[in-house]
């Protein structure tokens, strides 16, 4: 399978490669058709740039430069913390696409945590270009069954990795400057980076920005992103007639729940439900999906932050 991977990203072809937080769809980074054609298979805007995947810190500053702090933040989150952490870093290498990177001066690297995506990388020797293995706008997989379903007739391989142990998209972390700024939350939390690099992070309201600063700033965070077809309602203490109920924890007994995205009440287990059961409930025999209030902290941040942008029409 390994093999048959690499022969494909060497001939210039896109696959699904299983990651920790959700399955990506690579294409060797350094390569402008194979990386027009993830745009093309994902529907994507070019002007939205792509995560490059590295199997080390030494791959990522061939590509990127790596200030103290971006040191620091890999060796803690890409290596000893679990966890899903993308820097936006100068770029610093005309072999790596334009394509890739928008035409912007930085670029976004990540180690992903799965061992079969560092095993093609490494032995790719290159980094690879993957956004989530979906089509823009629509939910992100976490399951090679959920990119079959979407883009296997338009892909030769899917790589099963197994469920998404993350279940969420990266942290997107701007480290390019002298101010640290999140552009995404994600499967890192923020209160684990401050923890380590002792000063704030910068967190801009990403629905607040301007639409030029925005493209500039976070060109993805588009204000309706990771949507299903039905209206999503947030922050529901139960559900109005026809929705589903996707709960959370056991606060509202009294509410038919059609799933639970965690009855302990784990976060950590909330989100690697999250999409899957998004996916689920995302079907025309409901009206709509309610969704119970979920704690903002933590995870939480990033759980809503997805919600939010579903449920925007
Ligand atoms: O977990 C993940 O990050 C997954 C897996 C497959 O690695 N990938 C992913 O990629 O979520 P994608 O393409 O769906 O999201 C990448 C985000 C976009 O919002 C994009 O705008 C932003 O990263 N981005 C990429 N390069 C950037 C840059 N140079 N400056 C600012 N934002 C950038
Ligand atoms: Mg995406």
């Amino acid at each position: 399978m390994i093999k048959q991977a690499l022969s494909l990203l060497s001939t210039g072809n896109i696959i699904g490669m299983p990651t920790e937080s959700v399955y990506g769809l690579a294409a060797d980074a350094t390569n402008d058709a194979a990386v027009a054609r993830i745009y093309a298979v994902k529907n994507r805007p070019s002007i939205n740039p792509l995560i490059i995947h590295v199997d080390s810190i030494e791959m990522a500053r061939q590509w990127g430069v790596f200030t103290e702090l971006a040191e620091t933040l890999a060796k803690e989150f890409w290596y000893k913390i679990p966890s899903s952490l993308t820097l936006i870093v100068k770029r610093n290498n005309a072999a790596l696409s334009h394509l890739v990177t928008a035409g912007l001066d930085t670029v976004a690297i990540r180690m992903p945590m799965h061992p079969i995506a560092l095993d093609l990388i490494g032995k790719f020797g290159k980094p690879l270009s993957a956004p989530s293995a979906n089509k823009s706008n629509s939910i992100s997989p976490t399951s090679a069954e959920a990119v079959a379903i979407e883009l296997g007739d338009l892909i030769p391989l899917i790589i099963d990795g197994g469920p998404c142990r993350v279940g969420i998209e990266s942290t997107i972390l701007d480290v390019s400057g002298n101010e640290v700024i999140l552009l995404r939350p994600g499967g890192t939390t923020v209160e684990a980076i401050e923890d380590i690099i002792k000063k704030s992070i910068t967190m801009p309201d990403l629905n607040e920005l301007t639409e030029s600063t925005k493209s500039f700033k976070a060109p993805g965070m588009m204000k309706r992103h990771y949507a299903p077809a039905i209206p999503l309602r947030l922050n529901a203490i139960t559900a109005f007639p026809g929705e589903a109920y996707l709960a959370f924890g056991k606060e509202n007994p009294q509410q038919q729940e059609t799933l639970n995205l965690s009855e302990t009440g784990s976060l950590i287990e909330a989100t690697a439900n999250l999409f899957r059961m998004m996916r689920q409930l995302d079907c025309p025999a409901y009206k709509g999906i309610a969704v119970a209030p979920i704690l903002n902290i933590g995870l939480g941040l990033a759980i809503n932050d997805r919600l939010t942008r579903a449920s925007a029409r």
